[in-house]
C-alpha cells in the first residue's frame, strides 16, 4: 500500500506518529515560507504543513505542487495549536509535519473546480465526469447509493431472498416504451432486445420455485429524457410467490421505512403508517397519480356551481362532457395580472386553453377574468365551495377530465414551489391503489393496460373482463414520493386462460401474442404458483435521500438530456465491417 492512513481518519489521539498519505492535492497556500496543503482522498482532507527550515528538502518539492496533483508524504502528526483548529474537518485538530515527499504524478488544471462547491455548466461535468465526481458532493452522493443497495441486499438476504442475475441480451418485454434493441451476428436479421425490465425472467423464476427474488437490476427504456428519467436505470426488482398486495406493500414500507432511518436519519416522514389511496381520490385531490401529500391546495370539482352560471368557457365544458375544477392559490390574491398571465402560460404548456381566475383583495373586492358573468348567488357559492377567504386566489381550468387534472396537478406542484410548501427533509411516500385495470386508447381505438400485460385484474373484478372492462380495476399498487412515482409492482395473471383473455382485450393478435409471449403463456401451464412483486427506481429514491432533484446527480456515468454519453462519446459510429457482420445496409450519412 501506498498509504498507512486515509486522509480523513487521523485525530489527536495519533499525534506523535509517523504516517504515509497518499491523495490528491485539494488546496495548496503558501504562507511566508510555510506551505500548507489540503491532502484529499474519498475518506476525506487532511492538512499538511511544510517549513522550509525544519524540512528543506520536502518544502523544495512542495514548491511547484499544484491543485489536483497526486502526492504521497511521509510525516509526523502533531496536534494544532488551539487557534488553529478547524472544528468544520474531521481531521481538524491535527495536521501532518511533511517529512518526504513522493510526486506521483502531476495534474492539468481541471476544467472547474474540484474543491468548491459551484455552478458548472452540466454538459462540461458529464465530459469530465471522473473530474466531477471527485467532488465532495458527488463522492458523497456516489458513497450513499452503494449504502443504500448494500442495505437493500442485507435486508432481503435477512428476510430470505435471494439475488438472481437474469439477462441483457433478451427478447422484447413491454413496459410501455421503445426497446433498444441489438443485431445478431449470427442469425442473420433476428435482434436481442435490452429489458426494460426483468419483468417476465421474475415470473418465471416464481414458476422455477425461487419464490422470494430479488435484484439490483439494469433496465432500459428508449424514450424522451426527463430529470427523473434516464435510458438506463437501476431498479430494485422484487417477486414473490403465495402472497397478495398487502403482503408485498408492508414489505416494502418496512424496508424502506428502515432504510430512511438509518441514511437519512435528518429527514422526516410525514406519515407512518403510509397512507393508502385510490386512483380516483389522488386524481380528485391532487390531479396525479404520484401526488405530493406535503401540502395542501387541492384541487376542488366546482361543476355543480359552474353550471348554469353564466360564464360561457365553464358552461359549454361541462355541457361537452368536460370537467371544471379550480385551486384556492392561498394568499396569492394580491397577485398582479402579469403574475397571473405567467400562471396562464404555465398551465398552457400542459394542454389547457387558459386559467380563469378570480382574486379576493384584502379589502374583500373581487378581481377576476369572469366574475362579470356571475350572478351574486353563483359567486357566493363558487367562493364558498372554494373556502375562499380575503387574499386568496381562485384558479381555474375547464377542459376534458384528463387535461384539468393534468394542468392543474402541476400547477398545484408549481404553486407549492412559490409558496415554499414542499419541505425537502419530509419524505412523503404514499400508496396508490385500484387503478382502472386498463384505458381506452382513443388513438389506437384498443385498450392500454394502465400497468403492463401481466398484472393481474383485482380478484373480485376479474369476471368483468369480457363484459365491462371499463369497470375492471387492476391489482396496481404504486409507490409516491414528494411528486416521483418511485416503485410500480402488481399482483400477476398466473393462470394461462386468463393471461390470454387479456392479451385480446388490449388487442393482441393470438398468433402474435404466442409468438412474443409463448414462453411465458407455457410456462404458466406447468404449475406457477399465484405471485407478485414490485419494483422499486433505485435512482430516484437514492435521489430523493441525497436531496437532489436529478437523477444524473446520483449515477455515476449518466446520459444527458439527449440520450448521449458526453465522457466516451456514445453513441458513436462503428466500421462498415461492423455493421456488415450484423448484416445491417445502412445509407445514413455520418454527423459531423
Ligand atoms: P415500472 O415501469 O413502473 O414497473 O418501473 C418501476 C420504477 O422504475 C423507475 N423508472 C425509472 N427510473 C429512471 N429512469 C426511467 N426511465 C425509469 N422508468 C421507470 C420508477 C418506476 O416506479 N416491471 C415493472 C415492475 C413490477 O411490476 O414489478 C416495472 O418496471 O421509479
Ligand atoms: P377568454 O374568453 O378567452 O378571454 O377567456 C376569459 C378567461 O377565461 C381568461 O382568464 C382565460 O384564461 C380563461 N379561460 C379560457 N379558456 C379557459 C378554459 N378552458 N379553462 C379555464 N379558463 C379558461
Amino acid at each position: 500500500m501506498h498509504k498507512t492512513h486515509t486522509c480523513g481518519e487521523l485525530r489527536n489521539t495519533n499525534a506523535g506518529e509517523q504516517v504515509t498519505l497518499a491523495g490528491w492535492v485539494n488546496r495548496r497556500r503558501d504562507h511566508g515560507g510555510l506551505i500548507f496543503i489540503d491532502l484529499r482522498d474519498r475518506f476525506g482532507l487532511v492538512q499538511l504543513v511544510a517549513d522550509p527550515v525544519d524540512s528543506p528538502e520536502a518544502h523544495a518539492a512542495l514548491e511547484p505542487v499544484r491543485n489536483e496533483w497526486v502526492l504521497q508524504i511521509i510525516g509526523k502528526v502533531r496536534n494544532r495549536p488551539d487557534e488553529m483548529v478547524n472544528p468544520d474537518l474531521e481531521t481538524g485538530a491535527i495536521e501532518i509535519e511533511v517529512e518526504k515527499v513522493n510526486i506521483l504524478n502531476e495534474a492539468k488544471t481541471p476544467p472547474f473546480m474540484i474543491n468548491k462547491e459551484e455552478d458548472i455548466d452540466e454538459n462540461l461535468r458529464l465530459k469530465y465526469r471522473y473530474l466531477d465526481l471527485r467532488r465532495e458532493r458527488m463522492s458523497k452522493n456516489i458513497v450513499l447509493r452503494h449504502k443504500a443497495i448494500k442495505f437493500i441486499r442485507d435486508y432481503l438476504d435477512d428476510q430470505g431472498f435471494i439475488e438472481v442475475e437474469t439477462p441483457i441480451l433478451f427478447k422484447t418485454t413491454p413496459e410501455g416504451a421503445r426497446d433498444y434493441l441489438v443485431p445478431s451476428r449470427v442469425h442473420p436479421g433476428k435482434v436481442y432486445a435490452l429489458p426494460q425490465s426483468p419483468q417476465q425472467l421474475k415470473q418465471l423464476l416464481m414458476v422455477a420455485g425461487v419464490e422470494k427474488y430479488f435484484q439490483i437490476a439494469r433496465c432500459f427504456r428508449d424514450e424522451d429524457q426527463r430529470g427523473d428519467r434516464q435510458p438506463e436505470f437501476t431498479q430494485l426488482d422484487l417477486e414473490m410467490s403465495f402472497v397478495e398486495r398487502e403482503d408485498v406493500m408492508e414489505l416494502t414500507e418496512e424496508m424502506f421505512s428502515a432504510m430512511v432511518l438509518k441514511l437519512a436519519p435528518e429527514k422526516k416522514m410525514l406519515q407512518t403508517p403510509w397512507p393508502v389511496f385510490t386512483y380516483k381520490e389522488v386524481m380528485n385531490r391532487f390531479g396525479s397519480d404520484k401526488p405530493d401529500i406535503r401540502f395542501g391546495l387541492e384541487l376542488v370539482d366546482i361543476a355543480d356551481v359552474a353550471e348554469g352560471c353564466g360564464f360561457g368557457v365553464f358552461e359549454n365544458t361541462l355541457k361537452s362532457g368536460g370537467s371544471v375544477r379550480g385551486i384556492n392559490a392561498k394568499g396569492l390574491g394580491g397577485y398582479s395580472r402579469k403574475k397571473i398571465d405567467a400562471l396562464t402560460e404555465y398551465v398552457k404548456q400542459f394542454k389547457a386553453k387558459g386559467l380563469a381566475y378570480l382574486a379576493v383583495t384584502h379589502e374583500n373586492e373581487v378581481r377576476s377574468s369572469f366574475a362579470k358573468f356571475l350572478s351574486e348567488d353563483k359567486l357566493k357559492a363558487l367562493k364558498e365551495k372554494m373556502g375562499a377567504e380575503s387574499g386568496d386566489l381562485l384558479l381555474f381550468v375547464a377542459d376534458k377530465e384528463e387535461v384539468v387534472f393534468d394542468a392543474l396537478g402541476r400547477l398545484r406542484i408549481h404553486l407549492g414551489d412559490i409558496l415554499e410548501l414542499r419541505d425537502p427533509n419530509i419524505l412523503a411516500f404514499c400508496w396508490v391503489i385500484d387503478f382502472p385495470f386498463a384505458f381506452w386508447s382513443e388513438e389506437e381505438q384498443r385498450w392500454d393496460p394502465s400497468h403492463h400485460l401481466f398484472t393481474s385484474p383485482m380478484p373480485e373484478d376479474k369476471h368483468l373482463i369480457d363484459t365491462e372492462p371499463e369497470n375492471m380495476r387492476g391489482t396496481q399498487y404504486d409507490l409516491a414520493l414528494n411528486n416521483y412515482e418511485v416503485a410500480g409492482g402488481s399482483i400477476r395473471i398466473h393462470e394461462p386462460e386468463l393471461q390470454e383473455k387479456v392479451f385480446k382485450l388490449i388487442g393482441l393478435d393470438p398468433e402474435v401474442a404466442r409468438e412474443r409471449f409463448g414462453h411465458m403463456l407455457e410456462a404458466f401451464e406447468y404449475g406457477a404458483p399465484p405471485h407478485g412483486g414490485i419494483a422499486p427506481g433505485i435512482d430516484r429514491l437514492v435521489m430523493i435521500l441525497a436531496g437532489e432533484d436529478n437523477i444524473r446527480e446520483v449515477i455515476a456515468f449518466p446520459k444527458n438530456q439527449a440520450a448521449r454519453d458526453l465522457m466516451a462519446d456514445a453513441p458513436s459510429d462503428v466500421t462498415d465491417e461492423q455493421y456488415k457482420d450484423l448484416h445491417i445496409k445502412h445509407d445514413i450519412k455520418k454527423e459531423d
